[in-house]
């Protein structure tokens, strides 16, 4: 699949942000937690969130979506093993543990994939769930974790803040004997939203957004009603993308205190923005000025937009520097965007990014998510026609991409796949 992008155009108007796909992805998991009827809303409708229904109906819950409510119904045994397919298929699978492992005693899922960011290991996730008395074993492609007495509350000590070990601590430990404290916790918002989810199904987790989170076990959770927080990575790239151009845009659905350290950073390179409720407008006067970015756990500057903000940068006065601190190698955009006239050097985990005028359109191949996002960012300013290959990397996190950006102005399209000619 294909976006072909008729750049040079500069976008203006208003788009509407939909939920984070990151608060869906360990939300939905949770809901395993729980027995009953539970309605998410404000669940965007994107490759990721389809695929982990998917796998929710795999191991035996009911899954009904209308627009953007999902109504999920947990009754009687489930299923503790993730099918392979469709599991290996989604990293945050890994999110299936430790609820699985809470309510069954066991949980059978693929191990996940690395990708193009780094190895992705999830061996914090492991220390976590064994810090609570589960066993795990890696057997023919899956992780294995066992509590067959069930698991009980005590210290976890993170290594690192990782979003993804402390979402699996925090569901595994729901349903614990006992009380839990998580150390040296993620404070990502979609944590805060996990938490929030959770006590309304009756669970009692305090701390969460700082460093240490406490979970005091329940025997068991109800369903209940949530609506989920609106994407802060989406909002910056958006927010990018039509600062490319100069602006205005103004980004409506959004919670503007999760997108502070971009809106900080932008600031630094010359943005001027009125924040107004949960809308956030931005714009500003000639080329950006260069700054310094170093992605690091929230709040500090989010890896995510890393990429997207790389290229933001290709077209600011002077010398940018960026450090990636989170991922070890998360500069797959770099060559991709050298193909639109981008001058950036990479040294281990640090680009320089010398500035210029003028991007120019050009073919280019989007590998993953976010690194797809940059590219898109960078073929909107560039003169003349940008096709995109790999378009489906980017449907995994964005909704209604090409609606959205055709909303503001910019002349998009998308190409199916087209089909191998085989001369026989
Ligand atoms: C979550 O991934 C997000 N994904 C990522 O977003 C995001 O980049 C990342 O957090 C950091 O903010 C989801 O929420 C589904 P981590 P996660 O565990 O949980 C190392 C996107 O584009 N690590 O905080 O996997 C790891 O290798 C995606 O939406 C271990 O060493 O991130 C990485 O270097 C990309 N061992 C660092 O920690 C572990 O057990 C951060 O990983 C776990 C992680």
């Amino acid at each position: 699949m294909q976006l072909v992008i008729e750049g040079g155009r500069p976008l203006s108007g208003e788009v509407t942000i939909s939920g984070a796909k990151n608060a869906a992805l360990t939300i939905l998991p949770a809901v395993v937690l729980t027995e009953g009827e539970s309605v998410l809303a404000n669940i965007p409708d994107i490759a990721d969130v389809r695929v982990m229904l998917r796998l929710l109906e795999g191991i035996g819950v009911a899954v009904e979506r209308e627009e953007d409510r999902i109504r999920l119904e947990v009754r009687g045994p489930l299923n503790p093993e993730v099918p392979y397919a469709d599991g290996k298929q989604l990293r945050a699978s890994s999110l299936l543990l430790g609820p699985l492992v809470a309510r069954l005693g066991e949980a059978r899922v693929p191990l996940p994939g690395g990708c193009k960011i780094g190895s992705r290991p999830i061996d914090l996730h492991l220390k976590a769930l064994e810090a609570l008395g589960a066993r795990c074993t890696v057997e023919h492609g899956y992780v294995i974790a066992e509590a067959p007495y069930g698991l009980h509350g005590g210290p976890i000590y993170l290594d690192f803040p990782s979003v993804g070990a402390t979402e699996n601590a925090i569901m595994a430990a729901v349903l614990a004997r006992g009380t839990t404290v998580i150390h040296n916790a993620a404070r990502e918002p979609e944590i805060v939203d996990l938490a929030t989810a959770l006590n309304r199904f009756g669970a009692k987790v305090v701390g969460a957004g700082t460093d240490v989170i406490r979970v005091r076990g329940v025997d068991g959770l109800s369903g209940g009603e949530h609506t989920i927080i609106p994407d802060r990575i989406e909002t910056g790239t958006y927010l990018l993308a039509g600062l490319m151009g100069g602006g205005p845009i103004t980004v409506r659905h959004v919670i503007p205190t999760h997108v502070e350290p971009l809106l900080a950073k932008l600031e630094e390179a010359g943005v001027r923005f009125i924040v107004e409720g949960d809308q956030i407008r931005a714009w500003l006067e000639g080329r950006p000025k260069a700054v310094q970015v170093k992605t690091l756990p929230y709040p500090g500057f989010p890896t995510d937009l890393q990429p997207q903000m790389t290229s933001f940068l290709l077209l600011a006065e002077g010398t940018s520097i960026v450090s990636e601190r989170i991922f070890e190698d998360r500069f797959g955009h770099v060559d991709e965007l050298k193909r639109l006239g981008g001058r950036i050097k990479t040294e281990g985990r640090t680009a320089v990014i010398e500035g210029v005028e003028r991007l120019t359109g050009a073919p280019v191949t989007a590998t993953d998510l976010r690194q797809g996002a940059s590219l898109v960012i960078a073929g909107l300013a560039a003169e003349g026609e940008t096709v995109i290959d790999g378009l489906e990397h980017l449907d995994r996190g964005y909704e209604r991409l090409e609606e959205k950006l055709a909303g503001l102005g910019a002349r998009v399209y998308r190409v199916e796949e087209v089909e191998e000619r085989v001369w026989v």
